[in-house]
């Protein structure tokens, strides 16, 4: 790998800066996506593998992050296992045929690889073309989130029905969570194989849930994934909103780095962790739509508060709205290359 920054901070080895890449570093907020997004849809982006390449090299390129991001969604396992997926401008991703019995559970599908084989297609056509330069991060989403997606039907503000789900019918919800898991595990190995050489495991709506739930229907399942892959050398981000919370259970599933939002000291997180586990974040996406100099002070300030650590990544505490102006994005990236410890 011509640029190590990314795996060895992963890996909470000494780096000279900490290296930087964004969640949805790929996407709206880009005019050249545009291009892209006005003449397919945004699943026959993810299911064709040269466009998929095409969209993840957009960042690499234009920005000069140091780690690639596959272009794919969290919801294709959901809809490997049997959901009818669609996404619609301005309305966000829908599962036409919602999740809601044990009938629905049952019928779900769990040996489902082959129907991702064009996400394994897209890791080889990316890593033809990164040549090396710099690491390629797959991921999936994590059991809980996956499944809330699969009850409501798309997206949900208070996860109402997700929520009444798990604490009504538990045994169903846990039937339903270890099938999710089941794929996912898979997906993930298939990665692997594929060529990544990180994972990222999106739990974004875990906030949502209570410490105990979170335990019981999010982190057991996390865990259980994250202790079957075949991670030799390859480093696994834990992701939620909510880790400020919950980091230190995420931990006992013993990723190697865990994305932290900006709700909390990222400093204080990661010396609440135990040793060898690296941070990533925390920068609010919110800054992003300031002016400069407000971007330059709030990533001093980061910077400042996590200098002399080991293992940090620059991100973002949650993904990069479509409307941020793409030059802000570019000027942040910047300041972090031009950084030394
Ligand atoms: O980070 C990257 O650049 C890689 C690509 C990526 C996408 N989605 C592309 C995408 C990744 C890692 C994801 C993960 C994802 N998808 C998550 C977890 C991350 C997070 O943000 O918490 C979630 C919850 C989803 C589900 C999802 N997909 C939603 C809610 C939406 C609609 C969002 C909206 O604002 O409309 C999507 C669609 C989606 N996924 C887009 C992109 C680029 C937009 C599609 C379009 O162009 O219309």
């Amino acid at each position: 790998m011509t640029n190590n920054l990314f795996l060895d901070a992963a890996f909470s080895k000494a780096t000279e800066r900490p290296p930087v890449w964004m969640m949805r570093q790929a996407g709206r907020f880009m005019p050249q996506y545009w291009e892209i997004k006005n003449k397919y849809s945004f699943l026959e982006m993810c299911k064709t593998p040269e466009i998929a390449a095409d969209v993840t090299m957009l960042p690499v390129d234009l920005l000069d992050i140091d780690a690639a991001i596959l272009f794919s969604d969290i919801l294709v396992t959901g809809e490997a296992m049997g959901g009818e997926l669609s996404f619609t401008q301005g309305v966000g991703p829908k599962f036409a045929n919602p999740v809601r019995s044990a009938v629905d559970i049952d019928r779900l599908e769990t040996d489902v690889t082959d129907r991702l084989q064009y996400v394994a297609d897209a890791i080889q056509v990316i890593q033809q073309r990164l040549n090396g330069r710099i690491p390629l991060i797959g991921f999936a989403g994590a059991p809980f989130t996956v499944m809330s997606y699969l009850i409501e039907g798309g997206s949900s503000k208070d996860f109402k029905l997700t929520k009444l789900f798990l604490h009504n019918q538990p045994e169903l919800a846990h039937r339903l969570l270890a099938k999710i898991a089941k794929v996912t595990t898979d997906y993930l190995n298939m990665q692997i194989a594929a060529g990544v050489n990180a994972l990222q495991l999106f739990d974004s709506w875990a906030l949502s849930l209570s410490w105990d739930d979170y335990r019981e229907f999010s982190h057991l399942y996390n865990q259980q994934i994250i202790a079957g892959l075949n991670r030799t050398n390859l480093p696994v981000i834990s992701f939620c909103k909510g880790s400020s919370v919950f980091a230190p259970m995420m931990a006992e599933a013993k990723p190697d780095v865990i994305s932290v939002d900006w709700n909390a000291d990222l400093l204080q997180v990661k010396q609440a962790l135990p040793a060898g586990i690296a941070v990533q974040g925390n920068l609010d996406p919110h800054i992003l739509y300031a002016d400069k100099p407000v971007i330059k002070k709030y990533i001093l300030r980061l910077f400042e508060r996590m200098r002399g650590e080991k293992g940090f990544i620059f991100n973002l505490g949650h993904g990069i709205m479509p409307d941020i102006p793409f030059d802000h994005v570019k000027y942040a990236i910047d300041l972090v290359k031009d950084y030394r410890y």
